[in-house]
């Protein structure tokens, strides 16, 4: 949800941030523009699209400066043209700020700077602050950081900014309330982005701002301070684990088809030194401290978006099944702004791949100040919501770029899996029982890898329907959120209109869209679930609907009844649903590509939504 990068030092700054901006893109793609440091005022280029159509803009101009900023836009306010796009500068062009965030309060300070006469050039809510920052630099006598500080206090909102201004051209401020914030700290040189993807090639070592700060970078050094007191703070430098490699796409056409093909380990690598196979249970370091308190709870929330939610609903089932504790799971966006009864015997679990979701990270401020412990299930380390909950779990799917979110997804499953296995080890699950789930967890990624060695059957079925306008994904208990999750890829990267709903639930609705042209893709494994799933498969065959099953086991009934098959490797049926969503995937994949789609990017989507 948009993405900033800036640069402090002595290098040539266009070329790191045009990278810096690609490295950023899967945030937002709407417009992209830059703005550099010269020698009596700061030069800009700022052009709807992509970061390659401002890669070429910059091309065709000269642009130099070893101080700069850039940004990449999902738009908020106003449409997604040239003059929307960032950089914004005040009238008279002398600062100059990019922003990832919304200004609340933006229409009640615009009155007051017209007022005062100040011209406006975008739509953008952004463009106020820049204003703002203008007038009390100007009139007030402040210094350029103080002036940045005061602008603050008067903002609600949400923002990560950089700013810069030509009258002191040696500093450049950042400051974060709400949007994500990492300072890279190199040899003369430093660096500031949404996240570390663009500056992993620069420096390993980074400080992640924290709400309510802001840092001025200078040539002797930086300092961080609180921005509503301007109170000094001294923060650790952290060491980024993950090599650049995991951040490009290497020898794949995208970065969705890599973190595909990456499950193969990335489903052991969360395991990895959790699962206690002989035990039947797991070991969650970073939930130790607070095992009681968990154990113990009365009721358990879960509150995502998107996918995330989706793990967390298949969360829920396992939870339920194997721990007897409630569990509800919610929209994040739901959660934050109801009556929720929530107390000190609530343990309310966020999940998030960024771990910025806005609305997830107030969620979970909401349920500590009403008292819950919380728990963040996140892939991002040092993120907002790992840094914001009680305790938490990382997922270690490692860096997940495409923005249709595959093997965070599985590894968030995953997680919930060993929770469920741990907890349910401490209530009445057997240790015979246990040892059976931890075992077939242990040999996910052998099974991952059957299934990504042929996919013939799905890359038929996405020839033979790309041209549909409509899909249903149909499955019942633990598989009806796997539905719902393949129904969202498809939809998220191929713009098909696609419907997850429980098997038994499509007689209340969905089965009037049923004709000939209506592919209905059925999660049918051979569980307890089996023979309702096969009834609801027979009542679209009535119907002469296209049927496409996914299962662990073909059969007489299937084949009779199907018009396409996807066999994954017989499994426990409580993993089948992390193995079930890598062929969902897939087929949302190739019918994306074989429409033409821009798999990575798909058109208005984000993959970090920092805005509520
Ligand atoms: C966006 C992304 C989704 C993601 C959701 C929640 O909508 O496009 O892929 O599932 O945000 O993101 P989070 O980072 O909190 O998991």
């Amino acid at each position: 949800m948009c993405g900033i990068v800036g640069y402090f030092g002595n290098k040539d700054s266009v070329p790191i941030l045009i990278n810096g901006l690609k490295r950023l893109e899967y945030r937002g793609y709407d417009s992209a523009g830059l703005a550099v440091m010269g020698d009596d005022q700061i030069h800009f280029l700022k052009k709807a699209g992509k970061v390659s159509v401002l890669e070429r803009e910059v091309d065709d101009h000269v642009l130099h400066g070893s101080i700069g900023m850039a940004h990449t836009r999902w738009a908020t306010h106003g449409e997604p043209n040239d003059i929307n796009a960032h950089p914004h500068l005040d009238q008279e062009g002398n600062i100059a700020l990019v922003h990832n965030g919304i200004i609340e309060n933006y229409n009640a300070l615009k009155q007051v700077l017209e007022k005062e006469g100040v011209t406006f050039q975008s739509e953008t809510d952004s463009e106020v602050l820049v204003q703002l920052i203008s007038k009390i630099y100007y009139k007030d006598g402040l210094s350029f950081p103080e002036a940045v500080q005061a602008a603050l206090q008067e903002v609600v909102g949400a923002y990560g900014i950089v700013v810069m201004c030509k009258d002191e051209p040696d500093l450049m401020v950042a400051a974060r309330y709400g949007s994500p914030l990492v300072l890279g700290v190199g040899e003369g040189e430093y660096f500031i982005a949404s996240d570390a993807s663009p500056i992993i090639e620069h420096t390993r070592s980074v400080v992640y701002l924290d709400e309510g700060e802001m840092v001025v970078l200078k040539n002797d050094g930086y300092t961080i301070s609180q921005i509503k007191d301007k109170k000094v703070v001294y923060k650790d430098i952290s060491i980024i684990e993950h090599d650049l490699e995991a951040i490009e796409k290497g020898n794949f056409p995208h970065f969705m088809l890599k973190e595909i093909h990456e499950q193969v380990n990335t489903i052991t690598d969360t395991m990895r030194g959790r699962l206690q196979v002989d035990e039947g249970t797991a070991f969650l370091g970073g939930l130790s401290d607070f095992m009681p308190r968990i154990e113990h709870a009365k009721q358990y929330y879960i509150t995502a978006c998107g996918t995330s939610w989706h793990a967390g609903l298949i969360g829920k089932y396992l939870l339920e099944e194997f721990a007897g504790i409630p569990v509800h799971v919610e929209y994040a966006s739901e959660f934050r702004y109801r009556r929720t009864i929530i107390d000190k015997d609530t343990v309310v679990i966020a999940i998030s791949q960024s771990g910025e979701t806005a609305d997830t990270l107030a969620a979970i401020k909401k349920a500590k100040s009403q008292g819950a412990l919380t728990l963040g299930i996140c892939n991002v380390v040092g993120s907002s919501i790992a840094r914001n909950t009680d305790c938490g779990v990382y997922t270690h799917a490692g860096p997940e770029i495409g923005v249709a979110s595959t093997k965070a997804f599985t590894a968030q499953v995953t997680v919930l899996s060993m929770l469920a296995l741990l907890l349910g080890r401490k209530k009445d699950l057997s240790k015979q029982h246990g040892i059976k789930l931890a075992t077939a967890m242990a040999n996910i990624g052998k099974d991952v890898e059957t299934i990504l060695s042929d996919t013939y059957d799905i890359e038929t079925i996405a020839e033979e329907h790309m041209q549909v306008g409509n899909f249903l994904y149909l499955g019942r208990g633990v598989n009806f959120p796997v539905a719902l999750e393949g129904a969202l890829k498809l939809k998220e990267i191929s713009y098909i209109h696609a419907e997850g709903y429980p098997a038994a639930e499509m007689k209340h609705g969905p089965i009037a869209l049923i004709d000939d042209n209506m592919p209905v893709v059925f999660i049918a494994p051979h569980d307890k679930t089996y023979d309702k799933v096969l009834s609801n498969i027979e009542e679209v065959h009535a119907r002469k609907g296209r049927i496409i099953i996914l299962t662990d086991k073909k059969s007489k009934d299937l084949e009779k009844l199907s018009d396409y098959i996807i066999k994954i490797p017989q499994c426990h049926p409580r993993v089948f649903p992390i193995l079930a969503s890598i062929p969902l995937q897939l087929l949302a994949y190739h019918l994306a590509v074989l429409r033409g789609c821009n798999v990575d990017m798909p058109r208005n989507l984000a993959k970090s939504v920092t805005v509520e």
